[in-house]
Order: structure tokens, then C-alpha cells, then sequence
């Protein structure tokens, strides 16, 4: 059995990626500091409590497993905090994520799949946004993974460490059999907050700008089940298993969805009223964010089982009412 180590595995998409894995008989460990992750969370495998920033831990669990690879989502995510403050960011997103690359190099572990981000591109200059878009992030978070994505291409070149980055767009969405979904804290995206106003955790939904050049005003996402974004770390991680080069890929649905038209869905699955607030532009908020993900449907034979937004919220909900 092939031991696969998911760093951020108690995470939202990290404990989604351990469950499909062991579903599709992998051996798998968990390293998770828990800053913010759940331990209940992580539904099977070995949990391994510590941290990237942590050489001697780093050393013994590299020293006890044999790993295939790795998949890492520790990150932390907030853009507007990584422009308060940015050393969280640079310290852990990308100092931490050395620390793993250079474990990986001293144990010959090769295979290396990497939590990227739409944020890597900045300000879209087309859309769809496809691999080849110019890559301008416009705030710490995203210049972290830019760094890390640059800095996997050096460590191909000089160590034969082979990495696929997948670039997310809106990770939304929970398990489908309701074991698992989202629990940030504290939370800032859309989807989530808007069911917690259904409910009744929350009194209202801002929604920030209604003034953006898109058919209603308000900014158009990418919305991707989280089971579909698994599904790609699994390609992905067998891809290079086989033995397959170094990759990039962009990952979404390719259809954008505005902040209204969530929250007009959301009231339709749940039944429930949803007060809203007319808010300011939140710093840093592309109008539009939507992904050409073909290269990753052709070359890594992903096919998105849950685009339907519906489905997304319906699924998202039956997390938030159980939760
Ligand atoms: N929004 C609101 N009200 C809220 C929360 C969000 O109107 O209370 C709006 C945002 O302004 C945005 C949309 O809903 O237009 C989606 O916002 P999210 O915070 O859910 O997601 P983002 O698109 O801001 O962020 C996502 C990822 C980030 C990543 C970014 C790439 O979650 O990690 O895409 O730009 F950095």
C-alpha cells in the first residue's frame, strides 16, 4: 500500500482529500499543527499533531514513514490578513512549505502535490482564466504560492522533485454522504456565511459592492465541489505516480456565479429567509474570477461531478444543519 502524507489534513479540503484517498486504498498520514483544522476531522489514517515550521518533526516522521508523496494543504488563506500581516504568510505559506520540500529532497520522497490559487494571477486580464494568464497576485497570499510555485520549478530542475500545483478557484461545497465540510474560523467565505444566515447563527449577509461592472453588480465566482477538487489531487498524485512531469493546472467549474445569485439559490434550497446588507467593496475583490480548467480535464482526465450550483449548496447545507 503506497503511504501517501496530506499536510493541513484536518483542514476543510485537506480532510475531504484524506477521506477519498483512503476510499481508493491508500495509506495515509496526517501532520496538522490543528491551528486551524479539526482532529474529528481526519476520518481515518495516522494523525501526526505538529507543524512545517518544525524540523525535528519533520525528521521523524519522515524518518518513521516511507512516503509515495505529499500532498500539502497548510496554508493560511485570508487575503486581507496576509495584507495586514504579511510575515504570518511568508513565515508559514512559504518557509514552512521549504522545510517540507527540503525533507522530502534529503528522503528521495518525489512526488509533491501543491494547494495553489486563483489568487496567483491577480487582476484578471481575460476571462476565462487559463495557465497561461499572466501571473500578478495582488496581495501577500498569492504571491506565497506564486513563490512556492517557482521555487518547485528550481527543485525539479537541480533534485527531480516533481510537483503538480492546482490552482483553485472557489473550493465551496461539502461531502456528500454529510461526514464532512467546511468549519473556518473565523469564516469569510461566501457560501458558508450565508447558510449560517439560514441558519440562524448569523442575522444577515453583506454583500460587498453592488456596483461592479457584472449583470447585477455584485463579483462573479467560480464556485468547484470540494469532492470534485479531490478528485483532481487524486489524478494529479497518480499522474505523477506514473511518472508523469511537473504540472500546473487551473481548477473550477468555468462558469461564474454572483454573489445575488448564491444567495438567491442558497433561499431556494433551504426554504429559509435570508436578510441581506449592502456593503463596501471589499479590498482586493476581482469583478470576475472564472477558470478555463481544460487542461486539466484533457491531460489529467478530470470530469466535475458536482457542477450544478444547487447541488454545491444543497450539499453545503446538510453540512451547516448537522453541523
Ligand atoms: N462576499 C460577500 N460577503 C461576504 C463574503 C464574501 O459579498 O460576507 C463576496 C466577496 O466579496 C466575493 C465573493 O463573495 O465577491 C466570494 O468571496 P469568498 O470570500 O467566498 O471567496 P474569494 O473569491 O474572495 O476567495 C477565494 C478563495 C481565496 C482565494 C481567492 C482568489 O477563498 O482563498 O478566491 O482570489 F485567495
Amino acid at each position: 500500500m503506497k503511504i501517501i502524507l496530506v499536510v493541513g489534513g484536518a483542514g476543510y479540503i485537506g480532510s475531504h482529500a484524506v477521506k477519498m484517498l483512503l476510499a481508493n486504498g491508500y495509506q495515509v498520514v496526517t501532520l496538522d499543527n490543528l491551528s486551524g483544522g479539526y482532529r474529528d476531522a481526519v476520518v481515518g489514517g495516522d494523525f501526526i499533531l505538529g507543524d512545517i515550521s518544525d524540523p525535528s518533526c519533520l525528521k521523524n516522521l519522515f524518518n518513521n514513514y516511507n512516503f509515495a508523496g505529499v500532498m500539502h494543504f497548510a496554508s493560511f488563506i485570508q487575503v486581507g490578513e496576509s495584507i495586514e500581516n504579511p510575515g504570518k504568510y511568508y513565515q508559514n505559506n512559504v518557509a514552512g512549505t521549504l522545510n517540507l520540500l527540503d525533507i522530502m529532497v534529503a528522503h528521495q520522497v518525489k512526488n509533491f502535490i501543491f494547494s495553489s490559487t486563483a489568487a496567483i494571477f491577480g487582476e484578471p486580464q481575460y476571462i476565462p482564466i487559463d495557465e497561461q494568464h499572466a501571473k500578478q497576485p495582488i496581495n501577500p497570499y498569492g504571491l506565497s504560492k506564486l513563490m512556492i510555485e517557482q521555487i518547485l520549478a528550481d527543485y525539479e530542475h537541480a533534485y527531480g522533485l516533481k510537483s503538480i500545483c492546482l490552482r483553485y478557484f472557489n473550493a465551496a461545497g461539502a461531502d456528500p454522504e454529510g461526514q464532512l465540510g467546511e468549519r473556518h474560523s473565523p469564516e469569510t467565505h461566501l457560501i458558508p456565511l450565508v447558510l449560517q444566515v439560514a441558519s440562524g447563527k448569523r442575522e444577515f449577509i453583506s454583500v460587498f459592492g453592488q456596483d461592479y461592472d457584472t449583470p447585477d453588480g455584485t463579483c462573479i465566482r467560480d464556485y468547484i465541489h470540494i469532492n470534485d477538487l479531490c478528485q483532481a489531487h487524486l489524478l494529479a498524485l497518480e499522474k505523477l505516480l506514473a511518472g508523469a512531469n511537473s504540472n500546473a493546472y487551473n481548477l473550477g467549474n468555468g462558469e461564474g456565479f454572483s454573489v445575488n445569485h448564491v444567495i438567491e439559490i442558497a433561499k431556494q434550497v433551504t426554504g429559509k429567509i435570508i436578510p441581506v446588507k449592502l456593503a463596501k467593496r471589499r479590498v482586493g475583490d476581482p469583478a470576475r474570477l472564472v477558470a478555463n480548467s481544460k487542461q486539466a480535464q484533457i491531460e489529467l482526465n478530470w470530469r466535475p461531478k458536482y457542477t450544478d450550483l444547487v447541488k454545491i449548496i444543497t450539499h453545503a447545507w446538510q453540512w451547516e444543519i448537522r453541523y
